[in-house]
């Protein structure tokens, strides 16, 4: 790995193995009783998304789904393109959305009305990182690992033109990786 291509390491893996537990437990607490179907989304969610189902002690079902919005950069086109779809249908289930980072807000808002439309019991959304003052959109996260601040992140499933996703902490990318 290219160590100059981090500027400094944000969050450390032990800090997200713990707030995880706590977002797990909170998730168990507030279904208790209820079958939930927890929707990773590809690819950025996968590393969160496979800590987090462990953490949970419910029935749980799993899915994938992919949209894109983002070009090869660091700012969103504000379209989003579905790539992968869900294998089951929802109707009727509770469905929580598993993401990486609510930046703009433009991708879960399309996501989570695509969803809606299916007639699931509810749906609600869990992501590891929040930068409220990017949002574009009113969207809201249910839960939420940590906020931050308007700086671009990887590691820890986020990526860089798909790099980095592996890193174990979340780090912030060095400014003259993207010209930033
Ligand atoms: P939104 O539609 O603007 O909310 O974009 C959300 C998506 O943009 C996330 O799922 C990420 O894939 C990507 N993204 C936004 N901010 C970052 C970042 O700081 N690092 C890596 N990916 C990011
Ligand atoms: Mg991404």
């Amino acid at each position: 790995m290219d160590q100059n291509k981090i500027k400094k390491v944000l969050i450390t893996r032990q800090q997200v193995a713990s707030r995880v537990k706590e977002l797990g437990a909170q998730i168990t607490r507030d279904y208790a009783g209820e079958q939930v179907t927890m929707v990773c989304t590809l690819r950025g969610a996968v590393v969160f998304f496979a800590d987090l189902i462990r953490e949970i002690d419910l029935d749980l079902e799993i899915d994938f789904i992919a949209v894109s919005s983002y070009g090869g950069g660091t700012s969103t086109s504000g379209e989003v393109k579905m790539i992968k779809d869900l294998s089951s249908p929802i109707a009727g289930k509770n469905i929580i959305i598993v993401e990486d980072i609510i930046d703009s807000g433009v991708t879960l808002n399309y996501l989570k009305k695509l969803l809606e439309a299916r007639q699931p019991k509810s749906v609600r959304i869990c992501s590891l990182l929040d930068k409220p003052s990017r949002r574009k959109t009113e969207l809201k996260g249910d839960y939420v690992g940590f906020e931050i601040e308007n700086e671009y992140v990887v590691g820890c499933g986020l990526d860089y033109d798909q790099h980095m996703r592996q890193l174990a902490d979340v780090c912030v990318l060095a400014p003259e990786v993207y010209g930033g």
